[in-house]
């Protein structure tokens, strides 16, 4: 009992370091946000709060005036990238910058007069256009649904009992096409105010491979043999306060889905692998990957043409009784 006791009051008290060493990162990422350490273009901010907008223009019924404690920033933040891009300096991807300009121009085209939103308008018609990657504009639209989901429950449910956590790869290289097209998907999956915190680095030169393996724990038995594995790294920089810091987590991890779904449908398998909390893995992780103070690695993920001779463990899942309850029953 004593020996449990002193055991547990040993993990407790070592538990504040993972904390303090979270705190940091937070910070650095708040720092990052306030002070552009990431250019003179707030992209973060630009993607929350076109999201924003688009949000105040699908509104039923829509305000004649809305989005006023944020449209000021909003225009010198989308300035400061139209100008940046004329400069040849680093700005928003193409895409991104009209799709914030087809919003503010959407915005200033439905909103009412008014004293914080007039001398804005005016500056934003002043501002060049940018250029348009896509034909359409970039706003609010109505989804095409007279036609069925194109996947059927049965087809993705199939999907999802096909997808085990595979272990063992043939050696085999993994055409890098592939591993794009998933990441493509990932890319649809929803994010908090679309900021799409994460970026997946991914290896698949034997020898950074190995490196990157040898650092989590999880996979002690089966590194030797991985074709590719990504490291899926949360920036923390998108946020400005650290009521978001789970975010890189859950934004990380819808896209993680999305990915590991879309690689099966590819004839890939994979499989999660923990990224635990602990100082000397981190540091070894963050050498390796050269990553900013505000980055934490949110996971692994090891990749390949499955080998299919490898078992996968059976994995039985939980009931549906266990796993949902209706208005408390
Ligand atoms: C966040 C996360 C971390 C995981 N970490 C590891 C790991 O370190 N090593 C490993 O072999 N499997 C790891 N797994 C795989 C799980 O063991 C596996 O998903 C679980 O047993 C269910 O099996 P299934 O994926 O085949 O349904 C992880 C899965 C997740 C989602």
């Amino acid at each position: 009992m004593i020996r449990r006791f002193l055991h547990a009051l040993r993990r407790i008290l070592r538990s504040a370091e993972p904390y303090r060493r979270e705190r940091v990162c937070v910070t650095a990422g708040m720092h990052y946000f306030f002070f552009n350490r990431c250019g003179p273009v707030n992209g973060s901010l630009l993607r929350r709060n076109t999201h924003r907008l688009e949000k105040g223009l699908i509104m039923r019924p829509r305000r004649d005036v809305f989005a006023l404690d944020y449209i000021e920033e909003t225009v010198q933040a989308y300035r400061a990238a139209v100008e940046a891009s004329q400069r040849g300096e680093p700005s928003l991807p193409p895409e991104q910058l009209q799709w914030t300009h087809d919003v503010l121009d959407e915005y200033f085209a439905v909103t009412a007069s008014h004293p914080k939103i007039d001398p804005l308008r005016e500056l934003f018609g002043r501002l060049p256009e940018p250029l348009r990657p896509m034909p359409e504009p970039l706003i609010p639209y109505s989804r095409d649904l007279a036609s069925p989901a194109p996947v059927g429950y049965e087809q993705l449910a199939a999907l999802a009992l096909r997808r085990r956590s595979v272990r063992w790869f043939l050696p085999q290289p993994v055409p890098r096409d592939l591993i794009d097209k998933a990441i493509l998907v990932a890319a649809q999956s929803p994010s908090a105010c679309n900021r799409q915190p994460f970026v997946f680095h991914i290896f698949d030169e034997p020898e950074l491979v190995r490196k990157v393996a040898s650092i989590p724990y999880g996979v002690i038995g089966y590194e030797h043999q991985i074709p590719v594995i990504v490291v899926l790294v949360g920036q923390l920089r998108n946020f400005f306060d650290a009521r978001d810091r789970h975010l890189i987590y859950i934004d990380g991890a819808l896209a993680a889905m999305s990915f590991i779904l879309a690689l099966e449908t590819l004839g890939l398998s994979s499989c999660c692998i923990n990224w635990p909390d602990l100082p000397d893995r981190e540091r070894k992780l963050a050498e390796l990957l050269q990553l900013e103070p505000d980055e934490r690695p949110v996971m692994l993920i090891a990749l390949g043409y499955p080998d299919p001779e490898g078992l996968v463990p059976r994995s039985v899942k939980k009931p549906l009784n266990l796993l949902r309850s209706y208005n408390f029953e």
